[in-house]
């Protein structure tokens, strides 16, 4: 007994030694890895990980926000205050980015509405991001201020942990910010209105208060901002952008609920006229569907310049967080997830990335689609650190899985027959090869039920590509390298675990009903 514990000592010391390299071979090559541990994920079986990695994403955004963190130090972070990463050096991501911060709380009030609104904790958490919220609105930035007639301070990407102002050179200002910010609050106040509960916080008071000192400045930002250029959701040109002007659209038809509500008749009709013509722009004047390209173009300045191509996982990321069927109708924004643009968009970008990245070369030659990993743009060289060559993110590969998931699940919801074009053939030819244009794919028929699952098939492909490049605990930085497939960039990124976590979501509601082994 006593040898076997001295035997097993030596052989755990051994391991902890040489864990991370043989770990890394591991990844690599995929075999099973008889040294793995107890708290490691399990990654030969999918739907094992598939819960595991799910509430690993959901710690992972726990972990990154100041007040509730396990991890991070309250005197470092303000209450409320999502960080990008903890990640201070090589890169610095340690700040309050409103994107990614908004989008994060998204998720965690779709949780909060699977789990009927009862976790006390984490409904403290949102209340607190909303009032860290009301203060990083009012600082004076290098933007401009709170105060301006077009309330130009809000339009500033980015605050320190601690809420105080991010003063150095930087793409700005990031015109998507507000709007996400706008659709996060008033996600929460339709659950406080569908649950019938109050403000908890002292400070918010109410969601009249709320309405009028935080959702609506963020909303007239949008009105009168929506026409100029600013910088991408990448910070990187400026330009009009698909991901923007999407997701504006989307704050100002939720705010004009909102306007209604509260009986704030001059706003509405503000609310109503940028509502119309900003769906006027995105549908006819800006570029965003170009006449020569069957899929949509992210930053159309810069593909009539020759200086972009167009393709961008950001549009992947404006139609999923501009469209949502749990929400309501949303069928006048325009590019929701079965718009063919947009899926060949998708359809685009996988085989650009497939041929772009090495790791994905073992995906070529297959007769049926299959996800690869994917990256931000073909053109990208960010590698996380610096710049040199672009690789595949999380958020990118994550998105095209959800994309296909929220798609089957509109599918089902509207039980329309497909009809098979040939703007949308090259799409469909993926998941039934006889299929030719003019067919008519009949809901329901055996013929649909195989394109639903093959749709199935490729979506949960993408996941099975997260699932390798994830560490042995779940962790996730932004990227992972596009030869040799480890990860970089920023570690345990908030927005990665939060685009994990919502396609891990719709993966569940949508094979709650079909099987799909
Ligand atoms: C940092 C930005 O956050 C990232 O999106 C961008 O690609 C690089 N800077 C470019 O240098
Ligand atoms: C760089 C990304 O390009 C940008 O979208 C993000 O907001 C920041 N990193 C922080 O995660």
């Amino acid at each position: 007994m006593k040898l076997l514990r001295i035997l097993s000592a030596f052989v755990t010391i051994q391991v902890v030694l040489t864990l991370p390299t043989y770990l890394q071979f591991h990844n690599l090559l995929n075999v099973q890895n008889p040294f793995i541990r107890e708290d490691s994920i399990v990654r030969s079986d999918f739907n094992e990980w598939l819960s595991q990695q799910r509430s690993i994403c959901f710690e992972g955004i726990i972990n990154n926000i100041g007040g509730i963190s396990n991890t991070l130090d309250d005197k470092e972070v303000a209450g409320g205050a999502v960080i990008a990463s903890p990640s201070k050096i090589k890169p610095n991501y340690f700040y309050q980015w409103t994107r990614d911060a908004a989008l994060t709380i998204k998720s965690l009030l779709f949780h909060l509405d699977d789990t009927s609104f009862k976790d006390n904790k984490l409904i403290s958490i949102v209340e607190a991001y909303i009032e860290n919220n009301y203060y990083l609105q009012r600082l004076d930035n290098k933007s401009g201020k709170f105060d301006d007639n077009d309330r130009s301070g809000l339009g500033e990407p980015k605050f320190l942990a601690n809420n105080k102002v991010f003063d150095e050179n930087w793409g700005r200002p990031q015109r998507d910010g507000p709007g996400l910010r706008a659709i996060a609050i008033m996600q929460y106040l339709r659950l406080l209105d569908k649950y019938e509960k109050s403000v908890s916080n002292e400070f918010l008071k109410s969601p009249e208060f709320i309405y009028n000192e935080i959702l609506k400045p963020d909303l007239e930002y949008v009105v009168k901002n929506w026409p100029n250029e600013g910088f991408d959701l990448w910070e990187e040109i400026s330009d009009m952008h698909y991901f923007t002007s999407l997701t504006q659209l989307r704050a100002l038809k939720d705010g004009i609920k909102f306007a209604t509500q509260y009986q704030d008749y001059q706003f509405l009709n503000e609310l109503q006229s940028s509502f119309t013509k900003l769906k006027y722009y995105i549908e006819n004047e800006s570029g965003y569907k170009s006449n020569v390209l069957l899929h949509l173009v992210e930053s159309p300045n810069h593909f009539i310049q020759g200086k972009r191509g167009g393709l961008d996982a950001a549009i992947l990321l404006g139609t999923l967080h501009s469209h949502n069927l749990e929400d309501g109708d949303y069928s006048d924004i325009p590019f929701d997830v079965n718009d063919v643009y947009l899926l060949n968009t998708l359809t685009a970008l996988v085989s650009d990335m497939k041929y772009r990245y090495p790791i994905n070369r073992n995906k070529i030659g297959f007769d049926r689609a299959i996800g690869v990993a994917i990256g931000r743009y073909p053109e990208d060289i960010y590698d996380g650190y610096g710049t040199s060559e672009g690789n595949p993110w999380f958020i990118s590969t994550a998105s095209a899985a959800e994309i296909i998931y929220k798609f089957v699940y509109k599918l089902n919801a509207t039980q329309q027959d497909l009809i098979v074009t040939r703007f949308n053939i090259d799409f469909y030819k993926q998941f039934s090869k006889d299929t030719q244009v003019g067919h008519v794919i009949t809901y329901d028929s055996p013929k649909y039920r195989e394109v639903i699952l093959s749709l199935l098939r490729y979506s949960d492909s993408f996941l099975e590509i997260i699932k390798d490049h994830v560490d042995n605990q779940g962790h996730m930085s932004e990227q992972f390298n596009k030869y040799h497939g480890f990860m970089q960039g920023a570690t345990d990124l908030t927005w990665s675990y939060s685009a994990v976590w919502n396609a891990l979501r719709w993966r569940e509601k949508v094979t709650k009903n079909i099987n799909i082994e």
